[in-house]
């Protein structure tokens, strides 16, 4: 029995890289992102499990996860995408990473720690097609930085990249203006750099258009059997990967006007029984998820009742129960029937399922399915 644990399926990554290639081809490579401890679903284990499925590179954001991944995975090749201070650029190159490179000022600080550090930094260009966040805005400007970077002894020039705003919004134009936009400093690029990687695709924009798959791809979400569209990961052939269990700590009779929980927030209708697991939002279950989630116990839904607490939340068994403690609770994943996915506690709170995952708290172990 296990008081709360992440059971992730490794199979499952695998097989939706697998998926995610077979959407791609052969001319593209898949990087699996496995930044935020790979989606809150355990970045190692996750990276490992995606390269058996066909990635041939990884991608996270900061430096400290660049440490993480590149020691443990010194041969492949790994792209740091988050902007980075000087002291995280020195440990993103030390990790033999590639980092993301919009300014020149930047470029000139990657030379001269690469050249400090004896190496030759990969860097990827990043043109800010449209999403205003990272990236440099101007197509001469980008060109600029990439033929400095072909010109440094100290720099490779590895990709010229961006990234999409609304790749998950099926109606979005904004996502052919970006496209075009790209496509015309892709085209730039490749004339002059043809060894270059062009990028540009998540996982919305793998299954949305073919015309965004460019050299490689920068899948995240499905690479963990999450939807990209927050609707159902099988439509797309993905198997979500994690399932967050616990149990049932207690088992308590109530009589009608019997309260639970922090400001009695519930209160029984009528005599029933009310199952007590031993998780709360200090495992990443959040408050919003009070008296408006639902939890599978002996493969069955049940309403999570009251005021989610940082260590407990409380279900309604109904009047006549067979569950008892020890029973398995399930608050994200399968049971007999039964599922509740990551997009439909997502919908609940009004966020996506990337938030729900990575919300889960570093107290919940997680542990190969
Ligand atoms: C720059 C960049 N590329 C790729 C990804 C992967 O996106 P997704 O998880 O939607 O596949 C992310 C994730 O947010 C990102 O920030």
């Amino acid at each position: 029995m296990v008081r709360a644990v992440a059971r992730i399926d490794l199979a499952a990554v695998q097989r939706n890289c697998a998926r995610l290639k077979s959407e791609v081809g052969q001319g593209t490579e898949l990087c699996a992102v496995v930044k935020a401890d790979g989606y809150g679903h355990g970045a190692a284990a996750c990276a490992e499990a995606a390269l058996a499925g066909g990635a041939t590179r990884l991608a996270v954001a900061t430096a400290a996860e660049a440490e993480t991944i590149g020691r443990g995975y010194p041969h492949i090749d790994l792209l740091t995408m988050g902007a980075l201070t000087p002291e995280d650029l020195d440990s993103a190159l030390a990790s033999g990473a590639a980092v993301a490179v919009w300014k020149p000022g930047f470029l000139e600080l990657v030379a001269e720690r690469a050249r400090a550090q004896g190496r030759v930094a990969r860097v990827h260009v990043k043109y800010d097609s449209g999403m205003g966040r990272l990236g440099n805005r101007d197509p001469v400007e980008v060109m600029a930085l990439a033929r400095a970077c072909a010109d440094s002894q100290h720099l490779e020039l590895s990709g010229v990249w961006t990234h999409f705003a609304t790749a998950d919004e099926p109606e979005s134009e904004f996502f052919d203006e970006q496209l075009d936009r790209f496509g015309a400093v892709a085209d730039a690029a490749r004339a002059e750099f043809p060894e270059v990687t062009v990028h540009a695709a998540n996982s919305a924009a793998v299954f949305r258009d073919k015309r965004a798959h460019f050299d490689m791809v920068r899948c995240g979400v499905a690479v963990y059997g999450l939807d990209p569209f927050q609707e159902k990961p099988e439509e797309h052939g993905l198997q979500p990967a994690l399932s967050l269990r616990s149990h049932v700590a207690d088992v308590k009779h109530f009589e009608p006007g019997d309260s639970v929980g922090y400001g009695r927030t519930w209160r029984a209708g009528a005599k029933t029984s009310v199952g007590v697991l031993p998780l709360g939002y200090g495992d990443g279950v959040r408050r919003g998820l009070s008296n408006n989630a639902e939890v599978l116990v002996r493969g069955r839904r049940y309403p999570l009742v009251g005021t989610v607490s940082m260590d407990n939340v409380t279900i309604d068994l109904g009047p006549q129960t067979e569950v008892e403690p020890g029973d398995e609770a399930v608050l994200i994943g399968s049971q007999g029937e039964e599922t509740i996915l990551a997009e439909e506690v997502a919908a609940r709170l009004g966020t996506i399922n990337y938030e729900v995952t990575c919300g889960i708290s570093a107290r919940v172990p997680r542990v190969e399915k």
